[in-house]
C-alpha cells in the first residue's frame, strides 16, 4: 500500500474540465484535494468521481465559524469518503475541539490552516500586526493544545513545526521555478519534503501543465 504525499488541487468549477485532470493523475502518486472552488459549484460529484478511482481524499473547505456552525457542518460531511478536511486554527480553541468532535468514530483527520501562503511577512505585520513567523507558532501551539491531527502551514514554517511532535504538517505554496502569480511563501517539492512535510499541496504547476501525468510523475520522482 503507498502512502502518496502528493495531493494535486482540482481547483476547477468545470466539470469536464475537472474530471479530465483526475483522469489524468494516478492514485498511487498522489492523493485528490477538492476546495472550495470544486465544491461550491460540483458539489460532490468529484469526491465520489474520484474516490471511485481510488484516490484518498483531502477536503479542503477551511471552515472558520463558531465552534456549534463548525460541528454542524462538519456532521454533515462525515459521510463523505474523504480522509482529511480543514479548518482555520484561528477560529480558537473550542472551535478546533469542536471539530474533533464532529469527525469523532470516523477515519477522518481535521487540519487546521494557520496563516495562508498568499500571505507575506508585510501582510502579516498589516493584518496581525506581527511576522508570520511569531503568528504561525501562536497557531501552532493552539493547534496542538486543540488536539486536532495536523496544520497547514508553508515550508517556510516547518522548522517551527517540527517542535511540536504531536501534529502532522500539509504544506501548500508548491513551485517548481519561474512563477509569477499569488502565491508568497513557497519551496519546490523536494525542499518541502527534506525539511519534513508529511504532505505537499500542488494545484496549477501539475494542473495548468500541458501533460499533467508528466508533470506529476516528474514531481514524484524528484522527491523519492
Ligand atoms: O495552484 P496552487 O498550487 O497555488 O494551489 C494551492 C492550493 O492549496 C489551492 O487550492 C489553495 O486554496 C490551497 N491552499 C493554499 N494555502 C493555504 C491553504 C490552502 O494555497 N494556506
Amino acid at each position: 500500500m503507498t502512502d502518496p504525499k502528493i495531493i494535486v488541487a482540482i481547483d476547477s468549477i468545470n466539470q469536464d474540465q475537472a474530471l479530465n485532470i483526475i483522469d489524468q493523475l494516478d492514485p498511487k502518486l498522489c492523493m485528490i484535494k477538492i476546495g472550495s472552488i470544486n465544491f461550491n459549484s460540483l458539489g460532490t460529484l468529484c469526491i465520489h468521481k474520484a474516490c471511485e478511482k481510488g484516490f484518498d481524499i483531502f477536503l479542503d473547505l477551511k471552515l472558520h465559524d463558531i465552534p456549534n456552525t463548525v460541528k454542524e457542518s462538519i456532521l454533515g460531511l462525515r459521510h463523505l469518503p474523504i480522509s482529511m478536511l480543514t479548518i482555520h486554527t484561528s477560529g480558537g480553541l473550542d472551535m478546533m475541539r469542536a471539530a474533533v468532535e464532529g469527525v469523532e468514530g470516523t477515519n477522518i483527520k481535521i487540519f487546521g490552516v494557520t496563516a495562508l501562503t498568499s500571505l507575506s511577512d508585510s501582510d502579516s505585520e498589516r493584518i496581525f500586526r506581527r511576522d508570520i513567523r511569531t503568528q504561525v507558532g501562536s497557531l501552532l501551539d493552539l493547534a496542538e493544545e486543540g488536539g486536532i491531527d495536523g496544520v497547514v502551514c508553508s515550508p517556510h514554517e516547518l522548522e517551527l513545526l517540527s517542535l511540536r511532535k504531536s501534529l502532522l504538517s500539509v504544506t501548500p505554496g508548491i513551485r517548481l521555478k519561474n512563477f509569477n502569480d499569488d502565491q508568497k511563501r513557497v519551496m519546490t517539492p523536494r525542499e518541502a519534503i527534506e525539511l519534513g512535510a508529511d504532505y505537499i499541496v500542488i494545484g496549477r504547476p501539475i494542473t495548468s501543465s500541458e501533460n499533467i501525468n508528466k508533470s506529476l510523475n516528474e514531481i514524484y520522482l524528484s522527491i523519492q
